[in-house]
């Protein structure tokens, strides 16, 4: 029988692919609620940089993780974790597998209690939190195009950087990242791909709502 609750949509990808904005706004065209789970990862980042926690001291960091666990509900400035130190920071962080461990169950919980659906971004979403996820996107783009798009990103916001740091940031953040990404390229793992280098974000984001529409109206 066709699912026509609780449909949960899992969007993974690395850094400036594209897949942010793109599962923000297929949300908001669903009606389904959204979750960006980069953002619980840089709210530790940025609660680590401001009590000036080493980040060798990983035990510091993990005690500080379980602490923010009661937090996680809670309403913040999403744009004072917009910046390249918290999101190399909390890159970083993600590596500590007691930390990703803090994170489990709230986001497993959003997606589980969603009425009409739930669409979370992140990099381990369709192979750890959500693996029985209705629908999976990984959204990928070369690195060059990212670091492009990052930079003029940074340029709007009135922060200089060279495009050459802005790749050299690029790709040590995604070297890290790596093994969680490259879980979603396993031959076993169903998952569709969309690499959004020469799209337009709706371009993606029409490319995305068909995908979802095969899934939710197959008879149309
Ligand atoms: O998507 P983002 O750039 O906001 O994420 C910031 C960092 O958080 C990213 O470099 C890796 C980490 N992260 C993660 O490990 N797992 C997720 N599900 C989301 C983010």
């Amino acid at each position: 029988m066709k699912k026509i609750d609780n449909i949960v949509i899992a969007i993974d990808g690395p850094a400036a692919s594209g897949k942010g904005s793109l599962a923000k706004k297929l949300a908001a065209q669903l009606g389904y609620d959204f979750l960006d789970t980069g953002s619980l990862y840089r709210r530790i980042a940025l609660k680590c940089i401001e009590n000036g926690v080493d980040l060798a001291n990983k035990e510091e960091i993990i005690t500080l993780a379980r602490n923010f666990e009661e937090e996680l509900g809670n309403y913040y400035d999403d744009s004072a974790l917009r910046n390249d130190n918290v999101g190399s920071t909390a890159s970083k962080i993600a590596q500590i597998l007691d930390v990703r461990a803090v994170l489990v169950e709230f986001q497993r919980n959003f997606a589980k209690n969603a009425e009409k659906g739930a669409v979370l971004d992140g990099r381990d979403i369709g192979t750890i939190i959500c693996p029985d996820a209705d629908i999976k996107f990984f959204v990928t783009a070369s690195t060059q195009e990212r670091a492009k798009r990052r930079h003029k990103e940074l340029q709007s916001r009135g922060i200089n950087a060279t495009t050459s740091a802005v790749l050299a940031e690029m790709q040590e953040r995604d070297a890290r990242d790596a093994i969680r990404l490259n879980e979603h390229l396993a031959p076993n793992h169903e998952v569709n791909i969309i690499d959004t280098s020469d799209m337009t974000p709706s371009e993606v984001l029409d490319t995305a709502l068909k995908i979802v529409a095969s899934f939710t109206n197959p008879d149309s």
